[in-house]
């Protein structure tokens, strides 16, 4: 069975592969975002720390030379109460002589810096960082700096980026979920139109949105197949009809003559001989009936592959012509024939042959203007029309009317005005099918008066043989 209608959206293509990209971005996003973030923060703490190291040097050098007294004097002389700069000075026993710090952090061991907390005012906790010094007569400095701000901008930054990356995954998975809901919506509709197609309705077609997208180009393609199904079961359809017509008749035809016979015989030999010619003369057009329906079957079917070769089509049309010149002679019509030597096909000489045969065939059948004229001709003339050779045969009888002619072309088409007339429908479809198989095409003209058939074939080009 197909999928079950209104799949999930949540498992539809378009939606996984935004939420696989998404999942991809934010991952590699996520890395970029934080090797910065640490690459900042990094060069931020250094430069800290190496202007601590700075002073702290220059403090160890003011108690070498002047003693512990001297840098307790320049810390009071340093520590402002809201400065960044931070400092405690002790005495051996711990308590402080000098500095803005009001305790010895915590956090801090006495032989490593770091960073800590404290309170500039109640309340006011922040972060700073800071080395220790301890002097060789047992005092000790802590030189630190306040790097709240830092911490505060750390922060934001952090924030901003949390949100954007929400944003954007929130964004990317609406867009997948849109996306996968619009290609969903357009799948379901092609889905129902195969379930009604499949039920039986093969006129039905799929929708296009008219946007001519990849979805519209398989609308198209799965329309065309559906309209070539069509076409072929159409065509499958008529043909079993027109055998059960065209094929019945001339057998229960046949079958009636045999009945006759036996039944009129009367014993006597020469009626018997002369019942069975006529039997004979009916199985012999059944069988050519139907020699023709598997010809034009085949050719309908099939490719010329490897039976065309190049040959002068003037001769064949002229020998074509001057076949059945008797019997347009017998019929009291003028066959002409304008045919020059020269252009050359490629292709079946004997298809072609028969299919010029039949359009002077059904030219001297139906071509006799009603009520007969005096001088009515039938003109067989051979052009070259560019890369094509048009072979036209045109009569002076009735014609065929415009809304007719396509119709007349297909297979077992007897028009109503040729029912009087023996044939079977197939002379034209044969036409038709061997144009098509070399290429061609078949036109049929108003000949004012009567109807001028025109077989149009390519012509073989200069020098290249099949
Ligand atoms: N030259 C013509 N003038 C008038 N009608 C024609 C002519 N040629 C063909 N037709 C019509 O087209 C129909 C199909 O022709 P064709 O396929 O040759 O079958 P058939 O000759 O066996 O009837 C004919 O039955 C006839 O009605
Ligand atoms: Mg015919």
């Amino acid at each position: 069975m197909l999928g079950k209608l209104g799949a999930s959206v949540w498992t539809s293509t378009p939606f996984r592969l935004a939420a696989l990209s998404i999942a991809a971005f934010l991952v590699t996003a996520a890395g970029i975002v934080g090797f910065m973030f640490w690459q900042t923060n990094d060069l931020l703490t250094e430069q800290v720390l190496s202007g601590l190291r700075a002073e702290v040097q220059e403090l160890r050098h003011m108690e070498a030379a002047a003693g512990s007294a001297s840098v307790a004097a320049a810390i009071r002389a340093r520590a402002r109460p809201e400065g960044p700069g931070l400092y405690f000075f002790a005495d051996r026993t711990g308590r402080k002589q000098a500095g803005n710090l009001s305790r010895q952090p915590p956090e801090l061991t006495s032989d490593g810096g770091g960073t800590f907390r404290y309170e500039r005012e109640a309340g006011d906790e922040r972060l700073a960082v800071a080395l220790p010094v301890a002097f060789p007569d047992g005092t000790r400095l802590l030189v630190g700096r306040d790097i709240e701000e830092q911490r505060v901008f750390a922060n934001r930054m952090r924030t901003v980026f949390l949100l954007g990356f929400g944003l954007l995954s929130a964004a990317g998975l609406a867009g997948g979920l849109g996306a996968g809901r619009l290609l969903l919506n357009r799948i379901d509709q092609i889905n129902a139109a195969s379930r009604s197609i499949m039920a039986g309705d093969l006129s039905q077609r799929v929708p296009l949105a008219g946007t001519q997208d990849e979805l519209d180009g398989l609308a198209d393609n799965l329309n065309a197949m559906l309209d070539r199904i069509e076409q072929l079961m159409g065509g499958l359809r008529e043909v079993s009809d027109n055998i059960a017509h065209d094929l019945k008749t001339p057998l229960s035809r046949l079958r009636n003559r045999a009945e006759a016979t036996l039944r009129d015989g009367g014993g006597d030999c020469d009626a018997y001989r002369a019942g069975l010619e006529r039997i004979i003369e009916e199985a012999d057009e059944l069988i050519k009936t139907f020699n023709a329906m598997l010809l034009v079957a085949r050719l309908e079917a099939g490719a010329l592959d490897g039976q065309a070769e190049p040959f002068d089509i003037g001769g064949l049309v002229r020998d074509v012509a001057e076949f059945y010149e008797p019997l347009a002679d017998e019929q009291g019509l003028a066959l002409t024939v304008a045919a020059e030597d020269g252009p050359e096909v490629v292709g079946n000489r004997h298809l072609i042959n028969q299919a010029v045969a039949n359009l002077i065939d059904n030219a001297i059948k139906y071509g006799r203007p009603e009520p007969p004229v005096a001088g009515s001709s039938i003109t067989v003339r051979l052009s070259v029309v560019g890369d094509t050779v048009e072979i036209a045969v045109g009569d002076q009888g009735p014609g065929i009317s415009a809304d007719d002619r396509e119709r007349a072309l297909k297979r077992f088409v007897r028009l109503e005005a040729s029912r009087t007339k023996p044939g079977t429908g197939l002379g034209l479809s044969l036409v038709a099918a061997v144009a098509r198989l070399h290429h061609g095409t078949v036109r049929l003209e108003d000949n004012a008066p009567g109807l001028r058939a025109v077989l149009v074939l390519p012509r073989a080009r200069q020098g290249i043989s099949a």
